[in-house]
């Protein structure tokens, strides 16, 4: 046990007094040599499925921070594409699909699922992984059936996830198919992630937080019930995080209910809140407001603080309640990273 790298050390359960980082979005727009790469690869897409390309901008930021895990350089959406729903991004707008409406093309979304369209990114995963440092664990990813589902039915990136939530009241037996076959594609994709050589997995539920109580329950928590459970059936030593956005209360007993290892908690959530909610055996990921890190200064150094102090001696991974913004100074990382390791001032 002693010899784990600190991120799994930290998913089994051991508290470290010096917590593993990442950052959410840690391969991005914030760094020139993400653009650089991005520039040369052509579409978003095309750049998630050129494993050469996508294997170089998982390590930049690992090469550039020396962050404690590299997270898999991919998308979520690229299950919908995976589906043959046909999906692209627009620069500035953000991803576009052709929107699923009819029964029947969502009957036929499971049909035309082909998970070999997803084989360049376990090429990634493996190019990955044999170039990675030891200390550093290896994050794959899948977005949660209710945000994936979100954007299959409006199409495009909302404010609300109106379309969706509208969509779910009105004609619930065609959303559970669409959610059944999100959590059959994602289940199969983690597994085969996992044989590519990931070591940990993250789900992003990140538009939980609109739902009332009793849709949070159906679209959000039984589909990643669902999920977890058929990965760990498949591949029981791989921990779990569930990033559950807007999760609120719903945290308090929800990683026992779901199986998994660790929850991200977001910026909203109290930390003080969270350390005596959440079972002790449960690891805590988050939660630095990303405008805190875009701030810089005295204000980064004081949320940081506040944080390691509600999780010390617990088991915790410091990491932002959201994705690093593409405004975010290199310096402001890079004081954050001094700063949890005690090597700042
Ligand atoms: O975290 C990482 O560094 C790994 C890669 C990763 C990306 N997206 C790369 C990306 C991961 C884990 C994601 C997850 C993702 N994608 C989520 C869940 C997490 C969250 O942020 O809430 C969602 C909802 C998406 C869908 C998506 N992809 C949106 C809404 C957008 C546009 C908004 C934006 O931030 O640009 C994307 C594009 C995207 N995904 C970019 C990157 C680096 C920017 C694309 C570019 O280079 O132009």
């Amino acid at each position: 046990m002693g010899d784990l790298k600190p991120l799994l050390a930290v998913l089994s359960g051991e508290a470290r007094a010096v917590p593993p980082l990442w950052l959410m979005r840690q391969a991005g727009r914030y760094l020139p040599e993400y653009q650089e790469l991005r520039a040369k690869a052509g579409s978003f897409l095309d750049t998630c499925y050129n494993p050469r390309i996508a294997a170089r901008i998982t390590l930049q930021p690992i090469e550039r921070f020396g962050f404690d895990a590299a997270i898999l350089f991919s998308d979520i959406l690229v299950v919908p594409d995976a589906l043959g729903q046909k999906v692209w991004f627009e620069s500035g707008s953000g991803p576009r699909l052709v929107p699923v409406e009819s029964d029947a093309e969502i009957a036929a979304l499971a049909e035309s699922f082909d998970i070999e369209k997803l084989s360049p990114v376990f090429e990634t995963i493996d190019r990955v992984k044999g170039e990675l440092p030891k200390s550093v664990a290896f994050i794959g990813f899948c977005g949660a059936p209710w945000t994936v589902a979100s954007y299959m039915i409006a199409g495009r990136g909302t404010p609300d996830q109106a379309p969706a939530r509208l969509f779910a009241y009105r004609r619930p037996e065609a959303f559970a198919r669409l959610i059944d076959t999100l959590v059959e594609a994602s289940a199969a994709y983690l597994i085969r992630q996992i044989d590519a050589g990931v070591e940990a997995l993250q789900l992003f539920d990140s538009w939980a937080g609109v739902l009332p109580p009793s849709e949070f329950e159906r679209w959000v928590a039984e589909p990643l019930k669902k999920i977890i459970g058929k990965v760990k059936a498949a591949r029981p030593r791989v921990p779990i995080i569930a990033f559950v956005r807007g999760g609120a209360t719903h945290l308090a007993g929800l990683s026992e209910r779901l199986g998994a290892q660790a929850l991200g908690l977001d910026t909203a959530i109290d930390p003080a809140w969270a350390a005596e909610t959440i079972p002790a055996g449960t690891a805590l990921q988050g939660n630095l407001d990303p405008l805190a890190l875009l701030a810089g200064g005295a204000a980064l150094d004081r949320e940081i603080d506040a944080i390691l102090r509600c999780f010390s001696g617990r088991p915790h991974i410091f990491n932002l309640g959201h994705g690093v913004l593409p405004e975010t100074p290199l310096e402001h990382v890079s004081q954050l990273a001094a700063r949890i390791r005690g090597t700042g001032n």
